[in-house]
């Protein structure tokens, strides 16, 4: 954080996106008119999302600071602990794999603030996409791998509240959203299923339940995040329309 940001950091609210992308949340917002109390930090596992993101008309380092990042990994050189008032992580976790997910979590939990806040989107059970898969795509349980190699989870509640916890967040609201996408291509509506969630950071200090040891090869992991940008940031159009 810059001596800027740390004199104004009283008055200020912070917001962090996870797995931001080409920037399809946070322009929009910064489009939207110049709320210069809200500073917005964004991350994504893939250099080439984050040149994008800092090569766009709309981005303006005096309310935006965009970093190369895996969630998996401590963020804390980036964003200050304890600082962060709203994080959000819009179909992020879902290609994390499955051992690393409350790691990850735990990460975005030690840079918000206590009382702040987790908005959460991502892939819910039995979704279209889930029952397309040929057989021979199933890494484990609702854990799948896409032609293209990237990884999808799809998120039963019970699934996504139990990581959360794990990770020492509260949960304040959580259900699925049905939707239909219309697939161009195709020429067909399909059917989606996602799960949306708001978790809190409480007040007084979390136990938190560190997982096992991960089994993944961190080279894999890499892999296939950076595939995951790559097909995501092609296909941004492609996933929702709520
Ligand atoms: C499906 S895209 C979603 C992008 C954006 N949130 C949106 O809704 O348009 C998933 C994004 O998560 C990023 N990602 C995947 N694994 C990550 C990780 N471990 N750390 C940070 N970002 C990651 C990918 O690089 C990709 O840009």
């Amino acid at each position: 954080m810059s001596h800027t940001e740390l004199n104004t950091a009283a008055e200020k609210k912070f917001l962090l996106e996870v797995g931001c992308g080409v920037g399809n949340f946070i322009f929009p917002l910064l489009e939207a008119g110049g709320d210069k109390s809200v500073f917005i930090y964004a991350c994504d596992f893939s250099k080439r999302a984050v040149q994008f993101v800092k090569d766009h008309p709309s981005y303006d380092s005096s309310s935006c600071k965009v970093f190369q990042a895996d969630i998996t990994n401590d963020i804390s050189e980036f964003v200050p602990m304890d600082c962060i008032n709203v994080a959000t992580m819009i179909f992020v976790l879902s290609a994390i794999h499955p051992d690393k997910m409350v790691q990850a979590l735990i990460n975005v939990f030690k840079v918000l603030k206590p009382g702040g806040f987790l908005l959460f989107r991502d892939y819910g059970l039995y979704d279209h996409a889930m029952l397309r898969f040929e057989p021979g795509h199933k890494l484990s349980e609702n854990f799948y791998v896409r032609q293209d190699g990237t990884r999808a989870f799809y998120f039963s509640i019970e699934k996504l509240q139990e990581i959360a916890e794990s990770a020492g967040f509260k949960v304040v609201e959580i259900h699925y959203v049905k939707r239909e996408t219309v697939n161009r291509k195709e020429s067909i509506c399909v059917p989606r299923i996602f799960v949306q969630a708001k978790f809190s950071k409480p007040l007084s200090p979390p136990e938190i339940h560190l997982p096992e040891r991960p089994v993944i090869q961190e080279k894999d992991q890499a892999n296939s995040a950076c595939l995951e940008a790559k097909r995501c940031n092609g296909n941004a159009n492609d996933r929702i329309d709520s």
